[in-house]
């Protein structure tokens, strides 16, 4: 059974075409990664499969069930695209990592010690134990994404979505939160779907790499597609002379 299956997907916005007949299959324990230039539909195609938007034409199955069937979303983490985080969130970095729980334990239920425990792993896995107690506008852009990685991980999720996730990171820890990604995929056979414009880190993560611009215009092995040729053909000349494959 697969854990994602799009099946000749449409998506407009007011009548405009973003995405085009879509067909795309992610394994359960895969780990995919999305490319594709600005506006090519990507932070869409994920909002489709977490049942946030409708298609307008095709389906979406998660587990085997479509998404208008599907109730156990609390089996999907998901790190939004940085930009739509509200950081004037009142809240603590416990607070914000344990609302990643509720899915869980059911909106209006306390949480249990179980479920504090798996917030505190989570914030320990991003690093952000010892500043829990801190109000989440006092942390640093680097540390609320961290914060909201957190919140992900708290659910303890079958299938770990992730739109851009290292905006922000500084370099050391993205390379500790890039191996964490690894180890949940490997150890705990997470699905992972990362979406990332950094194709030189997919290249080393991802097992297969899907390519959009509102069409799925290739997918493979990252051996396969992050060729100068793909890169070129999807991002322009300039990209793949930055990204060193040149
Ligand atoms: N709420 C919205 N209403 C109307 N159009 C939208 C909306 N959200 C996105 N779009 C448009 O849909 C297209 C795809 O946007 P999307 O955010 O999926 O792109 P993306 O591939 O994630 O880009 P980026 O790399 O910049 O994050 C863009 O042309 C965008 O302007
Ligand atoms: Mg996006």
């Amino acid at each position: 059974m697969n854990a994602v299956e799009l099946r000749s997907m449409y998506f407009a916005y007011n009548e405009k075409l973003i995405l085009e007949n879509i067909n795309l299959s992610v394994e359960k324990g895969e780990f995919l990664a999305l490319i594709g230039p600005n506006g090519s539909g990507k932070s869409t195609l994920v909002k489709l499969v977490l049942g946030l938007l409708r298609p307008a034409q095709g389906q979406v199955f998660i587990f085997g069930t479509s998404v208008d069937r599907f109730r156990e979303w609390h089996r999907l983490g998901y790190v939004p695209q940085r930009a739509a985080f509200d950081s004037h969130f009142p809240a603590t970095v416990r607070e914000v990592a344990a609302t990643g729980r509720f899915g869980r334990v059911g909106l209006g239920h306390r949480l249990r010690q179980e479920d504090w425990k798996s917030v505190e792993e989570a914030l320990e896995m991003v690093g952000l134990l010892s500043l829990q107690h801190r109000p989440l506008i006092e942390l640093s852009g680097g540390q609320q994404q961290r914060a909201f990685i957190a919140r992900a991980l708290a659910s303890s999720p079958d299938i770990l979505i992730l739109d851009e996730p290292q905006v922000g990171l500084d370099d050391r820890y993205a390379y500790d939160f890039y191996r964490l990604l690894q180890q949940l995929n490997k150890e705990q056979r997470i699905t992972i779907i990362m979406v990332s414009h950094d194709v030189s880190v997919v290249g080393q993560m991802a097992k297969r790499i899907a390519c959009l611009n509102r069409r799925l215009i290739c997918q493979g092995s990252p051996r396969d597609i992050l060729t100068p040729h793909n890169l070129n053909y999807i991002y322009g000349t300039e990209y793949s002379a930055v990204a060193g494959l040149h």
